[in-house]
């Protein structure tokens, strides 16, 4: 089934398809975060309870969706849902009181892997070096998306590595 409204993926990852490490993001990259900014503001966020842990705090600008399996758990600046069907109806709701046309799935791998098949685009940041981690983007069949927007940009004072931004979208 797919959801009321389109999902967009937002993720960076290494070269590795490390996207995770320790519940944290490996790499200081200033730059992929005001454009993680971007394109989630005015948007409802799917997002697991990983995820929800590892940034500490709602993010302005935003609404949550955060999903867990604990039941009762209701934490300050976030809608609670506790399976993906429950979570794109919730982000759905959101999404048409916040005047949104997209609802951004924000990670972590638990999540992409829910989210990829029904996916209709995917907003990537490739971080180009080899980064170790514990957590990994879900495989997916690239073939199913065509590129439409694609910058690069190099390591520099506030971001570690060099990285591209990179839009697919489903075919
Ligand atoms: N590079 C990036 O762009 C990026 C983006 C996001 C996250 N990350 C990184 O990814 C890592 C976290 O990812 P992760 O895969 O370990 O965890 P996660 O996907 O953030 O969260 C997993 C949790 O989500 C809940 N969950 C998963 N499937 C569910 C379902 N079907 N129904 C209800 N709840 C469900 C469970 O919570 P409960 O255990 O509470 O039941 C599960 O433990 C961190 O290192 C983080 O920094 C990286």
């Amino acid at each position: 089934m797919t959801a009321a409204v389109p999902l967009a993926i937002v993720v960076a990852l290494a070269e590795n398809g490390v996207i995770g490490r320790d519940n944290a993001l490996p790499w200081r990259l200033r730059t992929d975060l005001r454009r993680f900014r971007d394109l989630t503001w005015g948007k409802p966020m799917i997002m697991g309870r990983r995820c929800w842990d590892a940034i500490g705090r709602p993010l302005p600008g935003r609404e949550t969706v955060l999903m867990t399996r604990s039941r009762g758990v209701s934490p300050m600046g976030a809608h609670v849902a506790s399976s993906w069907e429950e979570a794109k109806a919730l982000a759905s709701r959101l999404a048409a009181g916040m005047g949104s046309e997209e609802i951004a799935v924000v990670g972590g791998a638990e999540i992409y892997r829910l989210a990829l098949p029904e996916t209709d685009r995917l907003h990537l940041t490739r971080v180009h070096d080899e980064t170790p981690g514990d957590v990994l983007f879900p495989a997916y069949d690239a073939g199913s998306f065509r590129e439409t927007f694609r910058e690069r940009h190099e390591a520099g004072e506030a971001d570690e590595h060099a990285f591209t931004f990179i839009d697919l979208v489903r075919r």
